[in-house]
């Protein structure tokens, strides 16, 4: 390994870098361009021996020195001038295997890869506790937020209860543009995609496969718990309507996209479970997160003894993402440089609890015939299932039709409209229901059965209330 001593107290370490693309590329400039700065104020110098790339003829804006870029990133791994590995290539080959080849080889790593995390993160998280050298990854979780870094070391005591975030930029931008300028889903999306802040292809945010990867790595830190992203339940924003959002506003509540993950005390083998899922929920408009806009992220973190956290910042982003990948190389540096041991994350076999075991309010929408008796039907169906109404609201759907949706909003037990409604000449009304707490099974047996009423035109949308 050749660390050498320089100027007196500073230590410097050379760095392979694999992947200048976003991320890489920031880093390459901070790695530049903040040089002396960062060395004046750690004591240590970082100089980027080698940058693996998959093209060398692509143009570069990032400051990379002569001589030092290749494709053969194996090579860079194995380079016996390499201290310390950043991978910031993404997804899963080749980049799990150059970190563990970089492990093996007793180099830290640090990496911002959520996806590898989330589905090989034991085989690393085991592999780097072996080589007693660190793997950290606090870019990996809400890009810039310094968020497992207080998971792992300040809360390390802790006995933490939930951590719930918005870990997805993407899908709190167009969600702020429906709540705010009441835009549609799909030009709400649009905008996202033109300002950059969506893919071409926005699957991976928009049905949640993104947050799930998150919050299986928030399960893994704050937890413990062996989760991958596979065993994460997930929904994600696509069957949001304005209409869902208007009345979550008349109702004291803001749409967002959660990810959850919480202990659950309900097994025998309580310290073993957890519950862990990403959905839309509606968040109480006083709660903080409700406040969280645009393209921010922020994490909410409960624990017995320190109570209630809030981490925001920018979750995504070259330069944000870059800053999170500098403070976890300035903590592998030291530590190489010390000899400290490897900081990695331990798991344990956890117990999943099943969505079905979720207890929670819910919010539900149905289109109904508007005719007497309707009400005493599908309250019936609740009730059968004990899932008990907290607040139910009717509205004429014919004056929905005609003019749009109102968020002034019907009176509570108002009438319907007249006029042509739907189901074939016969006017219809939507009824909105808040549930008391329920279980999540006894709510899907209700909405199993309600699909078979007569009087029942349509399911609306079925979001999970989160409590104040
Ligand atoms: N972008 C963000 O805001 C953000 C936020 C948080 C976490 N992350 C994570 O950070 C990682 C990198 O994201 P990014 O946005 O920087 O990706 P990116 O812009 O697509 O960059 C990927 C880089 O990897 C290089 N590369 C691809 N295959 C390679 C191979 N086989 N060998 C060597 N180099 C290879 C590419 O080379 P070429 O330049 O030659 O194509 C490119 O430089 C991902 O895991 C991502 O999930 C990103």
């Amino acid at each position: 390994m050749s660390r050498t001593t320089l100027r007196g107290m500073t230590t410097a370490l050379r760095v392979g870098l694999l992947g200048c693309g976003n991320v890489g590329g920031a880093l390459a400039h901070l790695l530049v361009d903040d040089a002396e700065r960062i060395a004046a104020r750690t004591g240590i110098e970082l100089q980027l021996a080698a940058v693996a790339v998959r093209s060398l003829s692509r143009e570069r804006d990032a400051p990379i020195p002569p001589g030092v870029l290749t494709t053969d990133a194996g090579a860079v791994v194995s380079d016996p001038d390499v201290d310390v590995v950043v991978e910031v290539i993404g997804g899963i080959e080749p980049a799990r295997t150059l970190i563990l080849t970089a492990l093996k080889g007793g180099k830290p790593v640090v990496t911002a890869n959520k996806e590898l995390l989330a589905n090989c993160g034991s085989e690393l998280f085991e592999a780097a506790s072996t080589a007693g050298v660190d793997l950290l990854f606090e870019a990996a979780v809400a890009g810039a937020i310094p968020l497992i870094r207080p998971l792992r070391e300040s809360l390390a005591g802790e006995r933490i209860q939930r951590v719930m975030g918005i870990v997805n930029g993407t899908t709190n931008f167009i969600l702020t543009r429906m709540s705010e300028a009441g835009a549609s889903y799909h030009d709400a999306l649009a905008e996202a995609q033109s300002l950059g802040y969506a893919e071409r292809d926005p699957t991976a945010d928009v049905e949640g496969f993104d947050a799930a990867a998150k919050a299986a790595i928030l399960a893994n830190v704050a937890f413990g718990a062996r989760v991958v992203a596979g065993d994460v339940y997930r929904e994600g924003i696509s069957a949001i309507t304005p209409q869902d959002i208007a009345v979550a506003h008349k109702l004291g509540y803001t749409v967002k996209l959660l990810a959850v993950v919480e202990h659950s005390d309900e097994t025998a083998d309580a310290a073993e479970a957890v519950a862990v899922r990403v959905h839309p929920a509606m968040v109480p408009s006083t709660h903080p997160l409700a406040s969280v806009r645009d393209s921010f992220n922020a994490v909410f973190v409960e624990g017995d003894a320190v109570g209630q956290l809030m981490f925001l910042g920018r979750g995504a982003g070259g330069m944000p993402t870059a800053s999170a990948v500098l403070g976890d190389l300035l903590d592998a540096a030291h530590d190489l440089t010390t000899g400290g041991l490897g900081r990695t994350v331990t798991l344990r076999r956890t117990t999943i609890r099943p969505i079905d075991d979720l207890r929670s309010a819910y919010y539900l929408t149905l289109e109904v015939a508007d005719r007497p008796g309707v009400l005493h039907a599908v309250s019936g169906v609740l009730g059968k299932h004990q899932v008990s109404i907290q607040l139910m609201e009717q509205e004429g759907l014919s004056a929905v039709y005609a003019h749009g949706y109102s968020s002034g909003g019907p009176s509570p037990g108002s009438g319907a409209g007249s006029g042509e409604g739907i189901g074939g000449g016969e006017s219809g009304a939507r009824l909105v229901f808040v549930t008391h707490p329920a279980y999540e099974r006894d709510v899907q047996a209700c909405l199993g059965e309600l699909r078979h009423l007569d009087v029942v035109h349509q399911i609306g949308g079925l979001l999970r209330v989160i409590g104040p």
